[in-house]
Parts: C-alpha cells; structure tokens; sequence
C-alpha cells in the first residue's frame, strides 16, 4: 500500500488541523514531537504529513506531490490553483475585509485612485475589478499590513480579521467584508481517483467529527 500524504499549513491552523487528524484515527505522535523535521510518517496507516508553508499548501497538492492538504479559504482564493475542495472544516473561522480609519466609512466609493495595500492582492483584484467595479491602486505587502494607512502607504487594506484586536489596537475598522474564511480539506484531482477510497474514508471521517 502506498502513502498518502497530508500538507498541513505550517502556524495557527496547523495545530487545529494534527488535533483534528489524530481524533480521526490517524498516528500524528511524531508531529506532537518539537523539532524542525518538515515529514513525518504513520506507518501503521501509511500516512505521510508534510509540513509547508501555508501559501504552499494548494501547490504540493496540484502538483501531487501531496495528495490532500488543509489549508485556509484566503490561500485557496489567492493562490487560484486546480484542486478538489472536498470539505468545509470550520476551524480557523475569520473574514476577509476592507479595513481603514472609520472616517473612511460609507466614502470609499468617491476615492479616486484608492490605495489598496495587502498580502491578497489577487483577492483584492478581484474584489475591486469584479464586485466593486472600482479602479484601485494595489499595493502587495508581505505581513503587519495594518501599518499602512497609518503611515500613509495606502488608504485602506484588504486583509484577515479574526477577533478585530489587530485593527482595534492600531486604530483602524472593518469598513467592507469581502467574504467568510476557514480551513479547507483539499485533494489532488488524480489521487481523488486513484486513492478514492482511502481518501473519502478519511473525509468521512473528518466531516462525522467537524459536523458535532
Ligand atoms: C493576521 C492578519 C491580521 C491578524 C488578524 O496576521 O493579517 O494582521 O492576523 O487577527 P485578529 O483580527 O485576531 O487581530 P498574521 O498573524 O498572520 O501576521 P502577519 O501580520 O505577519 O500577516
């Protein structure tokens, strides 16, 4: 029997996503174990878990060299990749949204030539080209996106939020939502094929476990 190999998304849901697995049966005790080893195995069910970079997830599973991934909604958007959305986890719940000053509030629309800094920048794209039907000035940053209108970067940003405490502590508002976030079970569209019924045992499992 061959491996099947799990992408987790290395940071906040990476944790949830070993919890999640381990109550579905699977050995993730090697995970549990601190270390900076990126593959791990279960031997006794033939599983490999890899651990990569979120941004990363959607390509290890459309290239195959993983078969299912978990990983957030916000990548999946971004990312764009050819992949088999399977189910819905719930954990990792957040938005994604256009924050700012709350003196921005209802005005967005009369800003012409708005700056929009972000790590989403092709969510952002869409978002104004598509339902806003706004030209926009898109700004790519790579993290702490809430210092930019703060300093003068941009107008606003299109970014997660969580609890809100990021864009309260710095003074700024959620002035639009784009849309709902959380994580995602993902797989390969061959090794949904060829490993159907490993892979949808799995998925039965864990769908079983995030119903309750
Ligand atoms: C994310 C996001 C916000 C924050 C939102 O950043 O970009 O900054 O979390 O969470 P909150 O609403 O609960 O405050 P992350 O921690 O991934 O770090 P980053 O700034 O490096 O992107």
């Amino acid at each position: 029997m061959r491996y099947i190999t799990i992408a987790l998304a290395k940071g906040r849901l990476a944790e949830l996503t070993i919890d999640l697995l381990e109550q579905a049966g699977l050995d993730v005790s090697e995970l549990r174990v601190k270390s900076r080893k990126l593959i791990f195995t279960d031997e006794a069910n033939k599983f490999k878990f890899i651990l990569v970079k979120a941004s990363d997830v959607p390509t290890y599973v459309e290239y195959g060299a993983a078969d299912i991934g978990v990983v957030g909604r916000d990548t999946l958007l971004e990312e764009g990749r050819n992949l088999y959305e399977l189910i819905d986890l719930g954990f990792g719940a957040c938005r994604m949204c256009v924050a700012g000053p709350k003196e921005l509030a209802g005005k967005l629309d009369a800003i012409n030539n708005m700056r929009v800094a972000s790590k989403y920048v092709n969510i952002a794209k869409h978002y104004y080209a598509l339902e806003k039907k706004q030209s926009v000035e898109i700004i790519k940053l790579n993290g702490s996106v809430e210092l930019a209108p703060l300093v003068g970067l941009s107008e606003v940003i299109v970014d997660i939020v969580e609890s809100g405490k990021t864009l309260k502590e710095n003074g700024l508002a959620v002035l639009e939502e784009i849309c709902d976030l959380s994580a995602r079970f993902v797989v390969n569209r061959v090794s949904m094929k060829v490993e159907k019924e490993r892979i949808m045992g799995l998925a039965d499992k864990l769908r079983a476990l995030v119903a309750n």
